[in-house]
């Protein structure tokens, strides 16, 4: 569960450090996503049926959390490491542009599912590579983070421990893995479950 803005006290400030931890979090959630996403891709390589309502699930989740509340959360990190420290900023122009991508690639992928969905044709071409692109970018966008963002955050952190930012304009919490699961990612939820488990 995202334990830090999930549980935001009253006056929607987090730790810099707090707001670390859930980042990377997050990552872990979307990591799962991407190793179902994998899952059904491979079905689909191999001439079997996928499972359309989980993909079409995951890409909801990915669209309405995770480009709409983690991107955000991280431009927050991002914003807080150029503002106190230019040496850690180094690259970080690239940030924008790869999340806008990742959108148009997520929302490309959402809109193949909902025209299958809707007896539209979508050629497994298509499909192949959509989902592959996408799997591919996010996976590299992830690992850039992660071995050198979020590294020299951890330095940022390391430094100013009791820095705290206001996290006022952030009010989407998390569907799946938050306090209140949505209803409707039911079947999602079952198939993290399995993944666990298996
Ligand atoms: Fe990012
Ligand atoms: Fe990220």
């Amino acid at each position: 569960m995202n334990r830090c803005l999930n549980d935001r006290d009253i006056n929607m400030t987090i730790l810099l450090a707090d707001l670390l931890a859930d980042l990377r979090e997050d990552h872990r959630n979307m990591a799962t996503m991407l190793d179902l996403l994998e899952r059904e891709l491979k079905r689909i390589r191999h001439n079997e049926k996928p499972d359309y309502e989980l993909i079409h699930d995951i890409m909801r989740y990915m669209t309405v959390y995770s480009d709409a509340a983690h991107h955000p959360k991280e431009d927050l990190l991002y914003a807080a490491m150029t503002a106190e420290d230019p040496s850690l900023a180094a690259g970080l122009e690239k940030v924008e542009p790869e999340h806008k991508d990742l959108a148009i690639l997520g929302e490309t992928l959402r809109n193949d599912v909902e025209a299958i969905a809707s007896g539209a044709t979508v050629t497994r071409f298509r499909l192949v590579a959509d989902m592959t692109d996408y799997v591919e970018r996010l996976r590299g966008h992830m690992s850039w983070e992660e071995a050198d963002l979020f590294q020299r955050a951890d330095a940022l952190v390391a430094t100013e421990s009791s820095m705290f930012v206001s996290i006022s304009h952030l009010d989407k919490l998390d569907p799946v893995f938050g306090p209140e699961r949505e209803h409707s990612f039911a079947n999602l939820l079952q198939n993290i479950k399995d993944l666990a488990e298996s």
